[in-house]
């Protein structure tokens, strides 16, 4: 339970409970710095493609820890508890038009499913890069373990579809961040920098905290490190270094 006291700054009424962990944390704005980088050097290509390749690993890394960390992690970052079922769907869409608006803690069932849709996209685009091929200076290293034919459907997929599809789902998901702050006043941002989302007293003894502790914290570094060395593995498998 969060049994933290309220912050000089929290009004009096409202308590801060911890939502995203460290690792949740950690995990989303070094991915934003990795996509961002994959995007430039991507487009720049020649010599930066090695660097591009070096990004796409991280990514790779980061997802694989995400896929774990859903379901050892903290509690919101569990995906059993933001996976929306239909019916929780079907009541945030009527609240969408009916009102009145309801604060979720941690993601909400419309922003689980852009979450997914962002890790599934991103996992798409990782998948293609590592079998791609610019028919020039530079292939993914697992491209000579598929025919041409694949290699080169990835290849169209990668600079085509995803990019733009991964590219899209990021503008509306910044978006939809900004609505939220400026229509219901949310503070999503300050939540993913600092962990907290602030709530009344009441809901806040109703709602469980993710822990996030050194414990919590060294157990999500040990899995960080199983998952690079499972992308090391994948990328030397093909040849790669
Ligand atoms: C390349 C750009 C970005 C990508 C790929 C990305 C991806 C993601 C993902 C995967 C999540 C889910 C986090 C989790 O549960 O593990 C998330 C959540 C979040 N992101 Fe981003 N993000 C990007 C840019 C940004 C930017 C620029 C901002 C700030 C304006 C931002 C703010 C947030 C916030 C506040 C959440 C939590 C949303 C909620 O409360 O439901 N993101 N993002
Ligand atoms: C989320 C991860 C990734 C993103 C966002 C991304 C993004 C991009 C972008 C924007 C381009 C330029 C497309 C264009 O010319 O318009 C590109 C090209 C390329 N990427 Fe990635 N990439 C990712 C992961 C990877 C990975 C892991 C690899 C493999 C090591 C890879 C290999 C390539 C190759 C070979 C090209 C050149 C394709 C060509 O010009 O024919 N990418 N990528």
């Amino acid at each position: 339970m969060n049994s933290a006291p309220p912050s000089a700054r929290e009004a009096p009424h409202t308590q801060p409970v911890r939502v995203w962990d460290l690792p949740t944390r950690l995990f989303h704005w070094l991915l934003l710095g990795l996509v961002v980088a994959l995007i430039i050097t991507g487009q720049l290509g020649g010599g930066w493609m090695e660097w591009h390749a070096r990004c796409g690993y991280g990514v790779f890394t980061l997802l694989l820890f995400r896929l774990v960390w859903g379901v050892v992690g903290g509690h919101h970052s569990r995906f059993v508890h933001f996976l929306p079922s239909a019916a929780r769907l079907r009541a945030a869409l009527s609240q969408v038009w009916r009102g009145p608006h309801v604060t979720a803690v941690g993601h909400n069932p419309m922003g689980a499913l852009s979450v997914l849709a962002l890790l599934l996209v991103l996992g798409l685009q990782v998948a293609s890069g590592l079998v791609s091929d610019d028919e020039i200076a530079f292939s993914g290293p697992l491209s000579a373990r598929v025919s041409t034919d694949w290699a080169s459907l990835a290849t169209w997929y990668h600079k085509v579809v995803g990019k733009r599809l991964l590219i899209a789902l990021v503008v509306l998901h910044v978006l939809a961040i900004v609505y939220h702050r400026f229509r219901f006043g949310e503070r999503l941002v300050t939540a993913m920098v600092k962990g907290d989302q602030s709530m009344s007293r009441e809901q806040a003894v109703q709602t469980p905290s993710s822990r996030d502790g050194l414990r919590e914290r060294v157990h999500a570094l040990a899995w960080l490190l199983v998952c690079a060395g499972v992308v090391r593995a994948v990328v030397q498998w093909g040849g790669g270094t």
